[in-house]
C-alpha cells in the first residue's frame, strides 16, 4: 500500500491567511525548520496507478499538482488516476476540494450517511451527478471493497468505525459541546490491501476510548488527530475563545492526551496529522517536536510518503 500525506494541517492550513501569529510567519517566511502544510488530506493506492482520496481539503488543486501520481498518466488526454474519495466528515476541510473534482471525471464517493446528506442538502455538489460520481454510504463496522464509479475494485477495503466527534462548524446551533457531539458526525478508516498491510486515518477525534484502542490495534500506519498541542493554546496565544475539546478535538499532550493514551497500542508507525497552525509541533526545532519524536510519533508534512 502506498500513502501520499497530500496535506498535514487543520482547517485553516499553515500558514493559516488570517494569522499573524510567530508560528505562521515564521512558515511564511520560509523557515525551513517551520513548512507550509496544506489542509489535512491523504491518498492511498494499492497498485501506485490508480488512487483514493480520504477527505478532499481545499487545497485539492495544489495538492493534485504538487503530486505527480496523480497527474494523468502518460497518453492519457483527458483522466485523473482519482478512482475514489472516501470522506470521513462534512467540516469544510474534508469535502471542499470536491468541489474541484468536477470537469467530467467519474469517480466513486464514500461516505457516512450524515455527511452524504449534508452534501444532498447543499445543490452546489450537484455539480457532481450520480451516475458519473455516484455516492455510497459507509457504515460503521461494516467492510467492503473501495470501488471505482463502475464498481471495479481498485485493491482496498475500507471498514469505517465510529469516533467522537462534532457536527460541522456550519452546522453548530449551540456553543455547547455537549449539544455537539454526535456519534454519526465523524469516522475513522481501517484500510487494507490484499497482503494484510493496514492503514487507520482518524483526523478528528475527541477521545481515545478503550474500544478506539482495540480498534486501532496492530495497524501498520495510524494517521491521528494532531490538532493542538493542549487544549487552551488557542486562548492563550490570544487567537480565538475556544479550547480543543469545544472543536471536538483531543490533545497531543499531556495525561490525558494522544501520545499517552496511544502508548500501550502496538502499531507500525504513528504519525499526527491535522494539525493546527497553533501547535508548536509544525516547527522542526521546537522542544514539543523534540518530545514527539522521543514518544516514537512522527509529524505529517505534505508530500511525504509512507509505503507499508
Ligand atoms: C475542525 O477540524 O475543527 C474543522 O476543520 C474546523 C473548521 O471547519 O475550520
Ligand atoms: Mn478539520
Ligand atoms: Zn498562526
Amino acid at each position: 500500500m502506498k500513502v501520499r500525506v497530500l496535506g498535514a494541517a487543520a482547517g485553516g492550513g499553515f500558514p493559516q491567511w488570517n494569522c499573524g501569529c510567530a508560528m505562521c510567519r515564521k512558515a511564511r517566511a520560509g523557515d525551513a525548520h517551520a513548512r507550509p502544510r496544506t489542509q489535512a488530506s491523504l491518498a492511498v493506492s494499492a497498485d501506485g496507478i490508480r488512487w483514493v482520496l480520504l477527505n478532499a481539503s481545499p487545497d485539492l488543486p495544489c495538492q493534485i499538482a504538487q503530486a505527480p501520481c496523480l497527474h494523468p498518466a502518460p497518453g492519457v488526454l483527458r483522466g485523473s488516476p482519482i478512482a475514489a474519495v472516501v470522506l470521513t466528515g462534512a467540516d469544510i476541510d474534508c469535502i471542499t476540494g470536491l468541489l474541484s473534482l468536477r470537469e467530467g471525471h467519474e469517480f466513486g464517493l464514500y461516505g457516512p450517511a450524515s455527511v452524504l446528506d449534508i452534501l444532498r442538502r447543499n445543490v452546489i455538489f450537484d455539480v457532481l451527478p450520480a451516475p458519473r460520481v455516484p455516492r455510497r454510504v459507509l457504515d460503521a463496522g461494516a467492510t467492503e471493497d473501495i470501488c471505482d464509479a463502475r464498481g471495479e475494485p481498485l485493491g482496498l477495503r475500507v471498514t469505517p468505525f465510529r469516533v467522537g466527534g462534532k457536527i460541522p462548524l456550519y452546522t453548530e446551533t449551540s456553543d455547547k459541546i455537549e449539544e455537539l457531539l454526535s456519534p454519526d458526525a465523524v469516522i475513522g478508516l481501517d484500510i487494507t490491501d490484499a497482503a494484510g498491510h493496514r492503514l487507520v486515518f482518524i483526523p478528528g477525534c475527541n477521545a481515545v476510548t478503550d474500544a478506539l484502542r482495540a480498534r486501532v490495534d496492530g495497524a501498520d500506519l495510524l494517521f491521528f488527530d494532531g490538532t493542538l498541542w493542549q487544549d487552551d493554546e488557542m486562548i492563550r496565544a490570544g487567537l480565538g475563545h475556544k479550547t480543543g475539546a469545544r472543536m471536538g478535538h483531543i490533545s497531543v499532550s499531556g495525561e490525558a492526551g494522544t501520545i499517552a493514551a496511544f502508548a500501550p497500542v502496538k502499531l507500525g508507525r504513528r504519525i499526527f496529522i491535522h494539525i493546527n497552525n497553533t501547535n508548536p509541533i509544525l516547527c522542526d526545532d521546537s522542544p514539543e517536536a523534540a518530545q514527539v519524536r522521543a514518544a516514537g510519533w512522527e509529524v505529517a508534512h505534505d508530500g511525504m510518503e509512507v509505503t507499508t
